[in-house]
Parts: structure tokens; sequence; C-alpha cells
């Protein structure tokens, strides 16, 4: 998969951008606070809708256009996607041809009622699509020097983290999450109503069927998807990255308990871990993991009644990473965390060009200064031999001559961007 056009109106610093990608290798060199991370976030955008930096959509409209007078302000970002033309491995006959697609994000401000809001459309090829339609039609896998955090912060990050991951993938997983979590808003504010009136218990058995049907799509496809992701990353661990001296295991926490999963050093999970095995043993039973969960809505009812949230369910799933046996984020090193989380990213990119047929778009983030020689080589090596990657970095010298002549240089300075002769 090819960005071979992106075009930004109003985005961040870049007020107009056209710009033409070759395939390959592309760095984005320039001083600080340039844009080369804008270029890279408004790529992430369009591929997942979400940005990994700003938390309005306020933040990334460019400020000189943000005229709170203007009644309509729009940001665009389009980009030109060329896939294929490949062959999936686990389906040897149906060969995919190439396909060009154009896809565009909008990001229309409105005046309601006095104050300001935004307004999202998607675009596939001129045609007006769900915001979910774009999932899936630009797949990256991005790397970011704040990656770390993933393992030793919050379990949402992880969530999202995993969301993000497999929505680009598989489409049935993103429909049932997308109603999954209506569905809990849904069974969440029913149980605050009859918290307080006392009515509505039916509403609530209604809600929980339906909340279960999609809860077990989510459940077994993330047993799958988590499975095979961990096969992957421990083998890269192993062999690639510490030389057969350090064995890593990622595992899949569900909550498909009625215990809390829980984060300290000392955490017993062991009822967790029994949940997670009888999940990895029925991840093939959509209506096993089904009926157990319905179980589970039964026995936490007053609970999540007196709560008045739904407490078990893919909404609070974890996962986690052991180094021979220890928990990482407590026990690990920086160095070890970083060697799991490259681990964990190289084995994304192969699962991703597994189940599409196609490499994903990498969109590294300052990460060649991150790392150590050893690790850095083999990243680099890595995304010489994947599909398209664009890296962004202050010091070229981070890279060798080899590798910058067969890469393809463009230089950001104040939103603008130069193409580099391939001898700087
Ligand atoms: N909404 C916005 N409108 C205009 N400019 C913005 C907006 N948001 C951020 N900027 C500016 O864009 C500039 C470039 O930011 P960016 O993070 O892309 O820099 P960078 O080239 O990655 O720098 P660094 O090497 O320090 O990471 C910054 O000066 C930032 O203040
Ligand atoms: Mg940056």
């Amino acid at each position: 998969m090819v960005i071979s056009h992106l075009s930004l109106t109003a985005f961040r610093n870049y007020s107009r951008l056209e710009q033409d990608f070759s395939d390959g290798v592309t760095i984005l060199y320039g001083d600080n606070a340039q844009g080369k991370t804008n270029l890279l976030e408004s790529i992430y955008y369009l591929a997942t809708t979400r940005s990994p930096y700003a938390e309005t959509d306020q933040q990334i409209i460019n400020w000189d256009v943000n005229d709170p007078e203007e009644p309509i302000v729009v940001a665009r970002l389009v980009a030109t996607v060329e896939s294929g033309p490949t062959t999936p491995p686990d389906h040897a006959e149906s060969e995919t041809t190439a396909t060009t697609k154009t896809i565009e994000l909008r990001l229309i401000r409105e005046l309601k009622n006095g104050g300001v809001s935004f307004r999202r459309e998607a675009v596939i090829d001129r045609r007006k699509v769900r915001l979910m339609d774009l999932l899936g039609e630009l797949r990256v896998v991005l790397f970011l020097p704040t990656d770390l955090e993933l393992i030793t912060g919050a379990p949402a990050a992880r969530r999202r983290y995993l969301d993000i991951m497999m929505c680009q993938a598989d489409g049935v997983y993103l429909r049932n999450l997308s109603a999954y979590n209506k569905i809990l808003d849904q069974r969440n504010a029913a149980l605050k109503t009859c918290a307080e009136t006392g009515r509505g218990k039916e509403v609530i058995n209604l809600l929980s069927d339906r909340l279960a049907e999609t809860a077990a799509e989510i459940f077994c496809r993330r047993a799958r998807f988590m499975h095979d992701l961990a096969q992957e990353t421990s083998i890269i661990h192993y062999e690639n990255l510490t030389g057969g001296k350090e064995t890593i295991k990622l595992s899949y926490l569900p909550r498909l308990t009625k215990e809390k999963i829980g984060r300290g050093a000392n955490a017993n999970n062991a009822e967790l871990q029994k949940s997670a095995d009888w999940l990895n043993e029925h991840s093939d039973s959509v209506e096993a993991v089904n009926q157990k969960y319905l179980e589970i809505l039964q026995l936490t009812l007053d609970s999540d009644l007196a709560s008045g949230v739904t407490q078990a369910g893919p909404h609070r799933d974890d996962w986690r990473f052991w180094v021979d046996g220890r928990h990482l984020a407590h026990f690990g090193s920086r160095g070890q965390q970083r060697t799991a989380m490259l681990a964990l990213k190289i084995a994304e990119i192969k699962r991703l060009t597994k189940e599409a047929g196609d490499p994903p778009i990498l969109l590294l983030d300052e990460v060649a200064s991150e790392l150590d020689e050893h690790r850095r080589l083999l990243l680099l090596d890595q995304i010489s031999n994947s599909g398209q990657a664009l890296l962004t970095t202050t010091d070229l010298s981070f890279f060798s001559s080899a590798f910058l002549n067969e890469s393809s240089t463009i230089q950001v300075s104040n939103g603008l961007l130069t193409n580099l002769e391939p001898s700087v």
C-alpha cells in the first residue's frame, strides 16, 4: 500500500500542501518545529480518524484560518492511495488487482447556538461515506517516541492501540466494536434509570442479550488476533532482538470474569488468567462465549446497578508483557521495555501484511534517535524490506549512506516541503 499523493488544507502548520511520495523509504528531515510530526499525524488521522496527539479537532486546524468570526472553516486531508497487486498468501487463487483510491477527510466548523462545534465528513472516490468506512482504506503502523508508555501506562491506551490495529484489518471486528459501544452506553443509562426508579429490569435484560452478541465476537476476535500476534512477537524478540537470551510473552487479559484486572506489581490475577485460558480454548465458538458473558452479566448485575456502569466486558480488557515470567511494566528495564515494543511493532507489520496481503504504510516519528545501534539497524532493515515508510529526523547522521541513497529525502521547513537530491 502506497500513498502517492497527499494534499492538506489548513491542517496544523500546513495552510496548503500538495506533495507526491514515492514508494519505499522517505525521510522527512528538518529542524525542530517545522512540521515533520504534523505530516505523519495527518496521514495517521486519515487512516484512523484519530490523532495520536490532539485532544480536540480545534487543535489540528491551522491557527491562521481558525478565526472564530469565520462561519465555516474546512480543513481537508486528501490522499491518493494505491494498493496491490498482491496475492494474499492464504487465498492463492483470489489474486487481487491494483486499485487507486482517493480518500478524504473534511473538518467543518459550525457555529451552533452561539458555540463552536466540528463536523467530520469522510469521502472515498468523491462519494460520502460513514467515518468508520475510512478504516482499512489506508493501513498504517505508527512508531512514536512515547510508545513505551503503552507498557507502563493505563489500560485504556492499550485497548485503543489494539482496536486501531485490529480495525484496520478486520471489518467485522470494527462493526461489532462500534455496535458494542453504542449498546454499552444504552445499558449503562438503563442501569442508572433502574437504580433510581426501580423500573426497567426488562430493558436491561434485553440490552444484556444484545451486548453479549457483539461482546462475544469482540472477545473471540481479540483472542485469536492476540494469539497470533503474541507468537510472532516472541519469535522476533527471541531470535532477532535478544539473540536467544530472553523470552517474552504477550498475553491478552479479557474481562470475561467478574474479577477486576489488578494492575499493581503484586496483583494476583489467577482468576483472570483462568478466564484468558478458557477464552483461548473457546475462541472459535462465539456461542459459548456469548453464554459465558451472559452468565457473568447476571453475576455482576447487583454491583452494576449499584455503580451505574457495566463492569465486565471487552471495554475493560487489557494486555501485557511478561519477560522471563515477570510483568514487564513493573520489573523490566527501559531497554527491555523498548525491545518488547519494537518486537510488537515488527510483529504488527507482519500481521497486517498477512491479513491484508499488502504491507501497511509505516510512520516513524524520531524513532532512530531512541534506539541503540543494534536495534536501529534491525529496524531500518525491516523498514527497507517492507512497503512504503515515512520517517522523521532532525539528524541525517543516524542513517548509513547506503540507506540514504536508497531513500528519498524531503526537507521540511516551516510547513513547506522540498525534495532533496539523493547525494545529501
Ligand atoms: N493548529 C495549528 N496551526 C498552525 N500551527 C500549528 C498548529 N498546531 C501546531 N502547530 C505548529 O506546527 C509546528 C510544527 O510542529 P511539528 O510537531 O510538526 O514539528 P516537528 O518538525 O516535528 O518538530 P520536532 O523536531 O521538534 O519534533 C510547531 O511550531 C507547532 O507549534
Ligand atoms: Mg516532531
